[in-house]
């Protein structure tokens, strides 16, 4: 089956916001550590595109690169560029998701592949991310390139218990 990727602008968040929300509302409730925790609404899922991602994105801070499977939003991975006057160079990779009815079919890699291109053409050479110690993310980052710079202990609650997780920082060169 073949993933489209669409690079969206601001109206297409509106546009496309049932199956945004779709998406990353399964992640969550799935258990990926992206910053919330359960419960948590459809509703809460929805303000996240509205209130955070689709300013961001309107006014040039970030990209929203979204993956299609027919005519289903399958994964997003967002690009954050919106960095202080002395990092011109660097950018932020934030909130790469994959539907849970869609992974290991390699949706991932097609994004983030695609963001880096981006990154280039944004002139960025130096894209940096911190994920879950010991999720599935960590394995994916590591093989297309990005180096663990160090872990922090308790850095985060997980998403579904009161446990908290260690995180790991990473960073690749363009
Ligand atoms: C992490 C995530 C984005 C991977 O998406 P995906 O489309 O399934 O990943 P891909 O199919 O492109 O897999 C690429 C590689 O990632 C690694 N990987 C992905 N899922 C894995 C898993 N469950 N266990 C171990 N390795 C895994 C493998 O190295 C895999 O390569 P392979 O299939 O050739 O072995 C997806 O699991 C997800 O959305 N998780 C929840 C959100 C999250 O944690 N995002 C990261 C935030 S930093």
């Amino acid at each position: 089956m073949r993933t489209s990727l669409t690079l969206f602008a601001a109206a297409d968040i509106a546009r496309h916001i049932e199956g945004l929300t779709d998406l990353i509302h399964a992640c969550i409730l799935d258990g990926a550590s992206i910053g919330f925790i359960v419960p948590h609404s459809r509703a809460e899922s929805e303000a996240f595109w509205r209130n955070k991602v689709l300013p961001a994105v309107r006014d040039g801070a970030r990209l929203l690169l979204v993956a299609w499977r027919d005519d289903r939003i399958a994964g997003s991975v967002q690009l954050d560029y919106d960095t202080p006057a002395n990092q011109p160079h660097r950018a932020e990779i934030r909130k790469l998701l994959v539907h849970p009815d869609f992974r290991r079919q390699g949706i991932a890699r097609e994004l983030m592949a695609e963001i880096e291109r981006h990154a280039v053409q944004l002139k960025r050479s130096l894209l940096t991310l911190d994920t879950r110690t010991g999720d599935s993310a960590e394995p994916l980052y590591r093989s297309l390139g990005y180096l663990t710079t160090g872990i922090i202990p308790g850095y985060c609650r997980d998403t579904l218990t009161e446990r908290l997780d260690a995180t790991t920082i990473m960073y690749k060169n363009l």
